[in-house]
């Protein structure tokens, strides 16, 4: 029987350059869309999935994660003086269980691999676990890692969540040599990371989610800097292509969110803002507004 996905790495120890100013003193984790961190829709992804053990690879300067996932004891006192129920349930949504949260420090960026790598003596060595990256936000009916584990669970071996882009996009992503096309899953035969222009093997790019086999921490031993200079965990998990576990790639049902990019950052707010019945409204007249406005001055 394959053995259930109960943990995952969230790598949040990136110096997220490209929200500067603002990540010089909030980690990029913390921002929020709407009022929820984006860690928060990480955390809320992965306990759908069934993950009971989350381990932070974090760096200097995010303490405020730490914080976050942190009891408020006055605070919390004194929404209950207040008789603010509601919010303290929405505080609940933010502690853990005790020893259910664990952090380790990637003392250098020297990439996602790396960051993984950092987190080994926490995962045994027959057991799967799962990879998050915050700051790829998927809006779903069903959580995204969780349709994962519900594949994961006829496929085991090593899965990566998958989705086709536009060529000329394919070089910003780990991108997969598809050998088998099964709908919503496909056989890899190959990964390159950020592969040149025109030279990427499809238009199917590996999105940040990820099931992965022990083994891969055990590759990361051995893998060398790759592109852009750092430790590429695509890298590692293409050495599993040959194995008997194999590699797959999950098209998932939903929309992904590019958060550690300023325009994603702002469409995924747009999206989350309109989803909210308490926002829809105004944020929708506000929008027709700016659109007419822009029509009328063309
Ligand atoms: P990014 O490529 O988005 O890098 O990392 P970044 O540093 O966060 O942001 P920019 O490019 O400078 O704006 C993707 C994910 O991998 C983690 C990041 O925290 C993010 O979740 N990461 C990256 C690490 O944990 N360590 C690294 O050395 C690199």
């Amino acid at each position: 029987m394959k053995r259930k996905v109960t943990k995952a790495i969230f790598p949040v120890a990136g110096m997220g350059t490209r929200f500067l100013p603002a990540t010089k003193s909030v980690p990029k984790e913390i921002m929020t869309l709407v009022d929820r961190p984006l860690i928060q829709y990480a955390i809320d992804e992965a306990r759908a999935a069934g993950i009971k053990e989350f381990i932070f690879v974090t760096s200097r300067g995010k303490g405020a994660l730490e914080d976050y996932f942190d009891h408020s004891p006055v605070l919390e006192e004194e929404l209950r003086r207040k008789g603010k129920d509601d919010l303290l349930e929405v505080l609940e949504t933010t502690n853990m269980d005790s020893g259910a949260i664990a952090y380790i420090r990637q003392h250098k960026a020297l990439g996602l691999g790396h960051a993984v790598w950092c987190a080994r003596r926490l995962i045994a060595s027959d057991e799967p676990f799962a990879v998050i990256l915050p700051d790829d936000v998927i809006a779903a009916d069903r959580p995204c890692l969780q349709q994962m584990v519900e594949a994961y669970a006829e496929t085991g071996g090593n899965m990566v969540a998958a989705m086709e882009v536009a060529p000329e996009k394919a070089s910003s992503y780990g991108v997969l040599d598809v050998a088998d096309d099964m709908g919503s899953m496909v056989k890899v035969q190959g990964m390159v990371e950020k592969p040149k222009a025109g030279e990427a093997p499809s238009n199917l790019a590996v999105i940040g989610r990820y099931i992965l086999s022990p083994t891969v921490l055990k590759n990361l031993n051995k893998i060398k800097r790759g592109a852009g200079g750092e430790i590429q965990l695509t890298d590692a998990i293409a050495k599993e292509i040959d194995s008997k576990r194999g590699v797959y790639g999950y098209r998932f049902r939903g929309q992904r969110f590019d958060c550690g990019s300023k325009s994603g950052f702002l469409q995924a707010t747009v999206a989350f803002g309109l989803d909210r019945e308490d926002l829809r409204d105004d944020l929708s007249a506000y929008l027709h507004d700016v659109v007419n406005m822009g029509k009328a001055a063309e």
